[in-house]
């Protein structure tokens, strides 16, 4: 891999994109970016406040926006909001910015690591089982549309998944 090549995480909510991206970014000692955590920066409130204040659509723009800066890095490691992918000006900034890393990873294990958390509006209904069932029907093909490399998650450590990572994009 290039040094100024940018490595691109992108996969579902609790698909280990922010902990397996700080994790790569340490080892090969380059900067770190997580798009939610940006968008929580330069809005000053966590994430549901701006689903709530703006629906879906206006956290999407913001997203985008932050994308878009982001890409014109180099060298950096970037994790990306599970739904990054669902724009198709965000699909080809991406697979056009840098190795594309998706960490697949089955529902089972996305409700398991998620099963806590309140920070994600999209989970925050009766049933997230089938919220997540939706989102991955209609997600599932726009991350192996722009994926370089797959990383499948379900059965590897932390540890591992950075490891394969760094192997794949050698
Ligand atoms: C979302 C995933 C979240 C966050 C927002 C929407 C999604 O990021 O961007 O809640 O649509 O899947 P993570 O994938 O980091 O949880």
């Amino acid at each position: 891999m290039k040094t100024d090549t940018n490595l691109i995480l992108i996969g579902p909510m609790g698909s280990g994109k922010s902990t397996v991206g700080k994790h790569l970014a340490e080892k090969l000692r380059r900067e770190f970016f997580d798009t939610d955590i940006e968008i929580e920066k330069s809005t000053g409130v966590k994430i549901p406040l701006i689903f709530e204040l703006e629906g879906e659509d206006g956290f999407r723009k913001r997203e985008s926006q932050v994308i878009a800066r982001l890409c014109t890095r180099k060298s950096i490691v970037l994790a990306t909001g599970g739904g990054a992918v669902l724009d198709q000006q965000n699909r080809r900034i991406l697979q056009g910015s840098g190795q594309v890393i998706y960490l697949r990873t089955s529902i089972e294990t996305i409700l398991e690591r998620t099963k806590r958390d309140q920070n994600r509006p999209l989970l925050q209904t009766d049933n997230p089982r089938v919220a997540l069932e939706g989102i991955m029907k209609i997600r599932g093909a726009m991350y192996e549309e722009i994926a370089h490399i797959i990383v499948d998650t379900d059965q590897q450590t932390l540890k591992e998944v950075v490891t394969s990572i760094l192997a794949d994009s050698a």
